[in-house]
């Protein structure tokens, strides 16, 4: 691998989207190349940190996506857990508060090798229809996830989850050391799956995004390791 090709692997992050100990360590083990894994809600609830501490023995870069959403003791408690695992990304919902937010800030920089606080700004799950009715957010869609990227910045976290539609907006606001990490990401070769409003791997890193989330089309393709050479090689030819 050329050093571009393994400049651009390092800003994939695989999602380890599997439910069990088994299923997580057969999959890290069939794709050494890959160096960052995400570890869910789903693998965390049935390993506990069982799985960060495989990660961490093989020398894995970890992404602890918990999406924390609680009051600013228990959120700083959560965070400062976490240091001893040598997570590299956290995920924190913007909407936990400013308080919240700076509390997790806060207990972070009390460790040596200090994980990154990514916000999460408005699942994307959510539609604008939802965010007006249910939610009775009386924002576009768009205008609420770049005031929640605002809010997270401006209280000491580091970068948001966006969609790759988002990144170009979030990039103008919150500054370019903001970090963006962009899940919603497709070849133009795989399925797509639930995820609705998707871009190629390498608009997404055109748009600006520092990192993109990639499941499925790695994770679930026949052949994962040429799915992962054909989407490191997408990346090295920008
Ligand atoms: O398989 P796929 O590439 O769709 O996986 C994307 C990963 O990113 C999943 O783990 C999903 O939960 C996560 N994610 C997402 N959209 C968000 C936040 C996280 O798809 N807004």
């Amino acid at each position: 691998m050329g050093r571009n090709q393994q400049q651009t692997a390092n800003r994939i992050i695989v999602a380890l989207d599997v439910s069990t100990k088994k299923e997580a360590i057969a999959l890290i083990d069939k794709l050494p190349q890959v160096s960052f894994w995400k570890v869910g809600l789903e693998l965390f609830v049935s390993c506990g940190t069982e799985i960060l501490q495989i990660l961490q023995e093989r020398q894995k870069r970890i992404f602890l996506d918990l999406k924390f959403h609680d009051i600013p003791n228990t959120v700083a408690g959560a965070c400062n857990s976490a240091l001893a695992y040598g997570v590299e990304f956290l995920t924190i919902h913007a909407t936990a508060g400013k308080k919240a937010l700076q509390a997790a800030t806060e207990a972070v920089a009390k460790g040596n090798s200090r994980p990154k606080l990514l916000a999460i700004t408005l699942l994307t799950s959510i539609n604008s229809r939802e965010l007006a009715f249910d939610l009775k957010i009386p924002l576009e869609l768009p205008e609420y996830v770049l005031q929640m990227g605002v809010l997270a910045r401006d209280s000491g976290i580091d970068g948001a989850v966006c969609s790759p539609q988002e990144v170009v907006q979030l990039r103008q606001v919150c500054g370019d050391d903001f970090v963006l990490v962009c899940p919603g990401v497709r070849p133009t070769w795989a399925q797509t799956g639930d995820q609705k409003r998707v871009m190629t791997p390498a608009k997404a890193i055109q748009a600006g995004a520092d990192y993109l989330v990639i499941g499925r089309p790695i994770t679930a393709a026949e052949d994962p390791a040429l799915a992962w050479d054909k989407i490191c090689q997408e990346l090295a030819d920008i």
